[in-house]
């Protein structure tokens, strides 16, 4: 055998947003890119901002001696300054640089954490539906996925976390604004979440991490804004990266924020710092760090999001489809007409538009578009999913 068990076993249940995209190139290749509408990846089709195309040029300018050598693991001390600064504005709370670690996106930032936190068997709470890689990334370290469902509307549903926390919880999960909802959490039901973990410490002694994975923070319509988790619950490690907000989730650069407010924030922090070295990260990208520093306070184009998930609801909901409104992010999460999302999914995918059924989220019965591409494939998704709908319910 070529290959470990495990990752035979995990190559099997591979990730269906690879493969509906995979699907989407070939079909492309076969058909003409004109004929191919796909929505199954979130790879922003916006613009990294000019400040940061100048950011870059300016640093390759710069004869700086030893500008591309090794660093202290948790990053560069000036970057880490730059990034509490900007993390202590969206967190509402001051957060010291030395809080900070420097990661590789933010899928290295969740690794690096659950190297930190897990002994085998320690648990990983979630809330289905969730980004399909969580599942993986706890296995990494012998932890094991606890998916907690939803509430209808996509909240999460506070009874059901409190009866999934176990003694052996390392932490939960929150993924707001949401992949694949779009959901937002608004600050009453966070607080309702955080008073179920408080409850859970003082019944077992252990006290959860709170992990805010959030990418998509700044990705907020409505003039809405995602409140705050580190203001909620002391034990808080946020998660981010510029992946969504700057588009630029090929360089790989993210970051952790420790909450100064959680009791071993300190050891926390050395625990951080060893795990990228020993995840063999050894440190965040040195030229990318530097780079994401001096476009720290930049924002995200949520306007161009904005109209563009304006365009995909106005549609959808036109032709039929049933879903609840993106407050956030750049995913509808669609109803599945009949119930059978990977059945309605290559329904979809016969007329051309690629999604990713509810399961590869853990929660069929939907499925997910990404409106993080061009307007022309969004409209030439809505006519083809009129089409497509007519068919599924005439049955030809
Ligand atoms: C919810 C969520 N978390 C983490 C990530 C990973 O982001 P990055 O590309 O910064 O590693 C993604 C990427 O799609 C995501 O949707």
């Amino acid at each position: 055998m070529p290959i470990s068990r495990n990752v035979a076993l995990s190559l099997g249940s591979s990730s269906w947003i690879r493969r509906m995209s995979d699907e989407g190139r070939r079909l492309k290749a076969l058909l003409g890119a004109d004929k191919v509408f796909d929505c199954s990846l979130g790879n922003p089709d916006l613009e990294p901002p000019r400040a940061f195309r100048e950011a870059l040029l300016s640093l390759a300018a710069d004869p700086g001696r030893g500008s591309h050598g090794y660093m202290p693991n948790a990053g560069y001390d000036e970057v880490r300054r730059a990034v509490a600064r900007r993390a202590s504005r969206d967190q509402v709370l001051e957060i010291p640089p030395s809080n900070i670690v420097m990661s590789v996106g933010a899928a290295g930032a969740l690794n690096v954490l659950l190297r930190t936190i897990l002994d085998p068997g320690d648990e990983v709470v979630g809330i289905a539906p969730y980004f399909p890689e969580y599942p993986f990334y706890a296995g990494n370290y012998g932890g094991v996925f606890v998916p907690v469902s939803a509430r209808p509307d996509f909240s999460p549903d506070p009874e059901a976390v409190a009866a999934a926390l176990t003694p052996r919880t390392a932490c939960i999960i929150i993924n707001s604004p949401n992949n694949p909802t779009g959901r937002v959490y608004s600050r009453a039901e966070l607080g309702e979440v955080a008073a179920a973990l408080e409850a859970h410490a003082r019944k077992t002694g252990r006290r959860p991490y709170l992990v805010a994975d959030e990418p998509y923070r700044e990705i907020v319509y409505g003039g809405a804004a995602a409140p705050s988790l580190m203001q909620l619950y002391p034990e808080t490690v946020v998660v981010s990266s510029w992946s969504k907000s700057l588009s630029l989730p090929g360089e790989r650069i993210g970051y952790l924020a420790v909450s100064p407010l959680c009791a071993e924030a300190a050891e926390l922090v050395s625990g951080l710092a060893f795990s990228t070295r020993v995840l063999g990260f050894v440190n965040a990208p040195a030229l990318m760090q530097r780079a994401v520093a001096m476009v720290v306070d930049e924002g995200a184009d949520v306007e161009g999001y904005a109209r563009r998930g304006f365009l995909l609801s106005e549609g959808l909901r036109a032709a039929g489809y049933d879903f609840p409104e993106p407050q956030g992010a750049f995913y509808a999460f669609v109803r599945a007409p009949g119930g059978d999302d990977v059945a309605f999914v290559m329904h979809l995918k016969e007329h051309g538009v690629i999604g990713v059924p509810g399961i590869g989220f853990g929660y069929p019965g939907y499925f997910r578009l990404c409106f993080c591409v061009s307007e022309s494939t969004i409209l030439g998704a809505l006519s083809a999913m009129k089409d497509a709908l007519r068919s599924w319910e005439g049955g030809d």
